[in-house]
């Protein structure tokens, strides 16, 4: 399928692949329209169906992941366009909905709705050039994708407040210690890291590898107590599992399991 605002397309030799998502509106610093988000909603949901798929990466250019929300596209808009449009809404919750990994791989900005998409992914690899903000204070607005949810979930309330209230840019370091972000790579190595991450979740279980991210995921709605026993319950029924007995004969008979399930 051919887009307008992302580019796509699958890597890897293995059984499993890696679905990549290049956002590519590089005029605008990949900033976020609707059409892009449409786009990237479509991918993700195409690759999330494809059992050829394993993992998925979202990444933007050398400069930027992506500045954010299209400043130009929503400065004439009133409060009834901003309620009604899809923007903040149908788009993300695609997002939210994916079964799969998703990797975000950050090189350069990663701004307001840019941040955001980054934190909706599940595993963040930035390279050396990353920047993460959000600045949406001096547009006279507050993040709207999420941002002052899931930015002090990431980094606690203090630097969450002062990134949010400041609108001060962080840099790759500073967001690694902060929890940000899992790793920091020399921006010529990102792409390179982030495939090998996802080939190596691509070698796994498809169930376990879903149920360890939807688990994972869990940990942010739920108090300890519950949390703890939806992880139990899913941990039970991954014991229904061919994988399952696969994993642990492999183990048993020292070699290398060969798991089916997608
Ligand atoms: N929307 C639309 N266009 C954008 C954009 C955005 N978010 N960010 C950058 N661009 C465009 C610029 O207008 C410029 O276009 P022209 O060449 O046609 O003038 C082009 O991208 C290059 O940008 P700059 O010349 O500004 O590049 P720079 O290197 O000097 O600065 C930058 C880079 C610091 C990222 C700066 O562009 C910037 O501050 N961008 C806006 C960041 C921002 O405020 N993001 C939050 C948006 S609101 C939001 O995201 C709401 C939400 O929570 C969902």
């Amino acid at each position: 399928m051919t887009y307008e605002n992302i580019l796509t397309e699958l890597r890897g030799n293995g059984p499993l692949r890696t679905g990549l998502v290049t956002l590519h509106r590089p005029k605008q610093l990949n900033a976020l329209n609707d059409t892009l988000m449409d786009e990237l909603g479509a991918a993700l949901k195409a690759f999330d169906a494809d059992d050829t798929v394993g993992c998925i990466v979202i990444t933007g250019s050398e400069k930027a992941f992506a500045a954010g929300a299209d400043i130009g596209a929503m400065a004439k808009w009133g409060y009834m366009d901003v309620y009604k449009s899809d923007y903040i809404t149908r788009n993300w919750e695609t997002i939210r909905s994916i079964r799969k990994p998703v990797i975000a791989a950050v090189a350069g900005f990663a701004l307001g709705g840019g941040c955001e998409l980054a934190m909706m992914c599940d595993i963040v690899i930035a390279a050396d050039t990353a920047k993460f903000g959000q600045p949406e204070i001096k547009l006279g607005i507050i993040p709207g994708a999420g941002g002052t949810q899931r930015l002090p979930r990431a980094v606690g309330k203090a630097k969450a407040m002062d990134l949010v209230l400041t609108g001060r840019m962080m840099d790759a370091a500073e967001a690694e210690r902060a929890g940000l972000v899992s790793r920091v790579v020399p921006a010529a190595e990102l792409l390179d890291v982030a495939f090998a991450a996802a080939q190596n979740i691509c070698e796994f279980s498809g169930p376990s590898v879903m149920m360890a991210k939807e688990c994972v995921n869990r940990a942010y709605e739920s108090p300890l107590s519950e949390g703890v026993t939806f992880e139990r319950r899913v941990f039970h029924s991954l014991f229904a599992t061919e994988d399952q007995k696969e994993g642990m004969d492999a183990f048993v008979a020292k070699r290398k399991p060969a798991f089916k399930q997608r």
